[in-house]
């Protein structure tokens, strides 16, 4: 008897510390405890060999005995939680099936880089809508009704203009953005406003009739043609690396008074002359200048104490030096074998 219970105790010690980290240990516990052949059972088996006034009191130990081992096992298999339900129907072994993950969009790619460095500059992201009135687009810009700067951007009107000039339209640049900026807040401004704008031009592998573009303002007291310069060069410098060269050309914009477009060193051919450049080893990547006054009047803003400059740039441009595509065309195909080949960050 003594000796019986002896080993009761101990099995009931290896049982407390029994571990399963999956099915099969599992059910290696169950065969050696509760199989029928197992553990409990030959214990139970000595019962006959206890002295009949003992068997009551060894009957309750041996019920209690029993139930530690069940437990245990339902507690194992608790812990192994859903794994537990192995269907034997599936070969887990098999290969998985490949999770294609989205790429993100080369021109957002760029966009994004680009807002990102002019963040860091302090400049703040403003948007706007892209069916515009005339006064947006054009007027407040110092493009009156009869100025023939406006057939420089093929407009798409969505409403012809009236006698007085009112007219709805697709915007052609987002410097439009930057007329409802100046309207709504007071200098000192610092925006860019990035957003997809149309021109009305035959597709083609240089052209599409949509493109998309970064443009910036900066309007506060002592803004110079100093400040523009630099900020677009340190611009360039953090997308294109440090060797990147830099040149102004003076240049003609109604909304700004000096104007000049700015060229970089091409990053296809490191200034040697290709098919991009144009075989000049430089490519026109922006317009820029100083605010207009007349622009800043339309406004309200005191050109006497104020000065600005803006500036407006492709991101389609950025991404061909970036990403060297040759046909504008391929952004707006939606061609797997195109889009995959970005790979976002
Ligand atoms: N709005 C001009 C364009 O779309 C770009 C520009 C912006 C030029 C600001 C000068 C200053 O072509």
């Amino acid at each position: 008897m003594e000796q019986l219970l002896q080993q009761i105790e101990a099995i009931k010690k290896e049982i407390a510390e029994a571990t399963a980290t999956g099915q099969a240990e599992v059910e290696q516990y169950r065969i050696k405890y509760l199989g029928t052949k197992g553990l409990v059972k030959q214990i139970m088996g000595e019962m006959k060999n206890v002295p009949n006034d003992q068997k009551k009191e060894f009957g309750q130990i041996l019920n209690a005995f029993k139930l530690v081992a069940e437990e245990k096992l339902e507690q194992l298999q608790a812990a192994l939680g859903d794994s537990a339900e192995v269907d034997d129907s599936k070969d887990y072994t098999l290969p998985g099936d490949t999770v294609t993950v989205g790429t993100r969009h080369p021109l957002n790619l760029v966009r994004n880089q680009m807002v990102s460095i002019f963040k860091r500059l302090g400049f703040a992201v403003a948007e706007g809508p892209e069916v515009e009135d005339d006064w947006h687009n054009f007027g407040a810009m110092n493009l009156p009704a009869d100025h023939p700067a406006r057939d420089m951007q093929d407009t798409f009107y969505v409403q012809e203009p009236n006698e007085e000039g009112a007219a709805w339209l697709l915007r052609t640049h987002t410097s439009s953005v930057q007329a409802r900026v100046m309207e709504t807040q007071k200098p000192p401004i610092r925006v860019i406003c990035p957003g997809r704008v149309y021109r009305n031009e035959t597709i083609s592998a240089r052209a599409h009739c949509f493109f998309h573009q970064v443009e910036g303002l900066y309007i506060d007291e002592n803004v110079s043609f100093a400040d523009l310069k630099q900020t677009l060069y340190f611009f360039v410098q953090e997308m294109f690396g440090k060797d990147v060269k830099v040149r102004f050309r003076p240049s003609y914009f109604p909304f700004t008074e000096p104007s000049a477009e700015m060229d970089i060193s091409c990053q296809i051919c490191s200034g040697k002359g290709c098919n991009i450049c144009k075989h000049t080893g430089w490519v026109e990547i922006l317009g820029s200048g100083m605010v207009h006054p007349n622009v800043l009047k339309n406004f309200g803003i005191d050109t006497e104490k104020y000065t600005g400059f803006a500036f407006g740039m492709g991101v389609e441009r950025i991404a061909q030096l970036k990403y060297q595509v040759n046909d504008l065309r391929l952004y707006s195909q939606n061609d797997l074998r195109f889009l995959q080949q970005f790979k976002s960050v």
